[in-house]
């Protein structure tokens, strides 16, 4: 599915992105910016924002490589020590 139609970015693309910038760097803070960044791009309208936006956070759930950086594990129910 054609996720920004100005720069033809797929729900397929943004996966791959998540992906490849969590594997780098499991501590990433991931933005859309990054993610056209990454994929040699640059939005126009910004339509499409929010819903990369969204793709971007549900893709990184998915993840299991992120389930290893302290703040999923702090979000996942332990509080860290003082
Ligand atoms: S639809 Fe993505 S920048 Fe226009």
């Amino acid at each position: 599915m054609i996720v920004c139609s100005c720069a033809m970015i797929s729900d397929h693309d943004i996966e791959e992105a998540v992906t490849a910038l969590r594997t780098r760097d499991p501590l990433v803070v991931l933005t859309p910016g990054l993610i056209y960044k990454y994929l040699g791009k640059r939005p126009s309208c910004g339509t499409c924002l929010p819903l990369i936006t969204r793709l971007m956070v549900a893709y990184d759930d998915e993840d299991p490589s992120a389930q290893t950086a302290p703040a999923r594990r702090i979000g996942a129910g332990s509080r860290p020590s003082p």
